[in-house]
Parts: C-alpha cells; structure tokens; sequence
C-alpha cells in the first residue's frame, strides 16, 4: 500500500503540474503582477491532493485502468481554486498568515491588493477551464454545477440538523472566522470543516466520478448510485482531513507544515482537537477512513489506489 501512494503522489503531482503550467499565464503575461502571483502560490509545491483525488476516481469509474483523457484538466482546476482559497485564508483579514507551502505567502510577496486578485483570478480561470474541458457537453455542465455550489456558501445543498450550514467551501470559511475566541461545540465544529474543507475535497471526488462516467457511457450502469457512494467517501475523508490538518497544527514545527504551526490555538480557531482532545481525534479520523472505505466496497480491488490515498490522509505529516 506504501508503494502504491508514493507512486500514485509522485505521478498525479507530475500531471497535476503540467496541466496548470499549461493553463496558467506566463510570467511574462501582461499585467505581470498578478500572473507572478498566482504563479506563485500554484507553484509553491501544494501536495495536490485534489487533483490526485479526482483522477484516480475518474480512472477507477471509467473501469479501464487508464486516466480518461483530459481529467487532468479537471484536476488543474481543482488545484486552482484550492490555491485560491489557501491565498485569500491567509490575508491579514483572515488567518494573517505569512508562511504557506514554504514560502512567503501571497500577500506578502506581492501585496494584498495583488494577492486578493490572483486568487479571484486563480478562480475564474477554473471555471474557465472546466467550461473548455474536453468531455460531452452534459458532463461539463453537471461539473460545473457540482463544483460551484462546493465553493460556495452552501446554497443548493441542505444543510445541518445542527447548525443549518451547508456544506460549501466560503460559507465554512465564513463561519470559521465568525467563530474565532469563542467555545464550539461538536457540531459547530463538524459543520465547519465539513464546508471549509470537506465540501472541496467532495467535489474533487464527485467531479472526477462525473468526469469519468461521462467519458465511457454505459448502458444499465446506475450512474446515481455510483455518485452517492463516491459523494460518501468523499465527505468522510473530507472531514478526517481537516481533524489531521487540526491535529498536525498542534503537533509539527512550521518547518515540517510549511505554514506557521500552533497558529490554531494562538487565534482560539474551532477545531476538532479543542472540542475532542488529540487522542480521540486521531481515532475519530480513522473511523472516518474506515467509514469512507465501506463505501467504496462495491468497486473491489479498482478502488484499492483511493483507499490507499485515504489512508495517506491520516498518515501525512504535512
Ligand atoms: C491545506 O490543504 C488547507 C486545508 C484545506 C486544510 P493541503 O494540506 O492540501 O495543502 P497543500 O495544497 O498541500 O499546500
Ligand atoms: C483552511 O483551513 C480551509 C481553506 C483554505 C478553505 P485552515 O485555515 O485550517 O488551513 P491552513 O491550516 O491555514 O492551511
Ligand atoms: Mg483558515
Ligand atoms: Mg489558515
Ligand atoms: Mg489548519
């Protein structure tokens, strides 16, 4: 299982890459500014997670063996506006960050007007690309759908019993700052890392199932059920992602994160370790994985490559 992630990292960062070094601007792309920018951040050498996640489930659909054409655009995308999230989370009117993936973060290097406008480009220029995909025009329609409402404030989905948030990528966000400094119960918390991070991390998968179905159409395949059980994984591992990445703030030094540690508890940030203690946070993680395997159990050994990345998730140490 070791092997196979290391190889499956490795070779989806490599494509991951080389689509967005085809998609972004040049350095030399007038205005220059902002296109160093996003340079910058996109290539400050993310993990590229979603990407990888997309792939490998559009690959395990497609139930060829090989990555259907063109996915890594889709994969591109994802990264794109995962980078711009990560960009405008550290502005000093957010998380005031000034250290990410290793290097200084955007606002710091070009300025805050500059970095607000790389991650508001980095995001149409998403969009952007997965209008141009090349799949059948329904399947990028039901992308687009599909990955607009997860970085969103959580419009077009249901929400919590709990909470009544749905799970959207900004509205997380929003809440996350809204509640900094004060005591969160358990399903604040939950709500707030299913939307901040789960919600990304879903789509990745769900728009990577879509992305595959729609490239090898099969008569009598029941697409819904596979796209519930993809959404599923997707939420579990979601969720068990941000408790690791809560757990890894308090527990590794900036230079192993790339991203100033400790910064959680300095600012009073709900997390799951503040509610849950770290001990039953690691175990709630690995529930969460043990959860999201269960329902990729009707894919047999094919879904052995994204359970080895679920695994990765709770293993990383950054
Ligand atoms: C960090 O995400 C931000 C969260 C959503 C918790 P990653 O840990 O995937 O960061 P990169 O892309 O590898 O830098
Ligand atoms: C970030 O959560 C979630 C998004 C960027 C949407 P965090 O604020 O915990 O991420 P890090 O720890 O700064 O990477
Ligand atoms: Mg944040
Ligand atoms: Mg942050
Ligand atoms: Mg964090």
């Amino acid at each position: 299982m070791e092997s196979l992630v290391k190889s499956l990292l490795a070779s989806g960062a490599q494509l991951a890459d080389a689509s967005l070094e085809r998609l972004l601007p040049s350095a030399e792309t007038l205005p220059v500014s902002i296109h160093r920018a996003m340079r910058h951040s996109v290539f400050a050498g993310g993990k590229r997670l979603r990407p990888i996640l997309c792939m490998e489930t559009a690959r395990m659909v497609a139930g060829t063996g090989e990555l259907p054409a063109g996915v890594a655009e889709l994969g591109a995308a994802l990264e794109m506006l995962h980078t711009y999230s990560l960009i405008h989370d550290d502005l000093p009117a957010l998380d005031n960050d000034d250290l990410r993936r290793g290097k200084p973060t955007c606002h710091v290097a070009y300025g805050e007007a500059i970095a607000i406008l790389a991650g508001d480009a980095l995001q149409t220029l998403a969009f952007q690309t997965i209008a141009q995909l090349s799949a059948p025009a329904t399947s990028v329609v039901e992308i687009l759908g599909e990955v607009a409402i997860a970085v969103g404030t959580g419009v077009g989905r249901s929400g919590s019993i709990d909470t009544g948030l749905a799970p959207g990528m900004i509205g997380g966000q929003v809440v996350d700052i809204e509640s900094e400094g004060v005591a969160p119960t358990a399903a604040l918390v939950e709500t707030i890392h299913r939307a901040k991070t789960g919600a990304l991390l879903t789509t990745a998968i769900v728009s990577g199932g879509l992305y595959g179905l729609g490239s090898k159409p099969l008569a009598g395949r029941n697409d819904a059920e596979i796209i519930a059980r993809l959404r599923t994984f997707g939420e579990k591992i979601g969720l068990a992602f941000q408790i690791v990445d809560d757990i890894l703030d308090m527990t590794q030094s900036s230079a192993e994160l790339g991203k100033t540690a400790g910064k959680d508890a300095a600012t009073i940030k709900a997390t799951w370790p503040a509610v849950h203690g770290i001990e039953q946070s690691r175990r709630d993680a690995d529930r969460l994985i043990a959860e999201a395997y269960a329902a990729l159990e009707s894919f047999g050994s094919s879904a052995d490559p994204l359970k080895s990345l679920a695994q990765y998730l709770t293993t990383r140490t950054h």
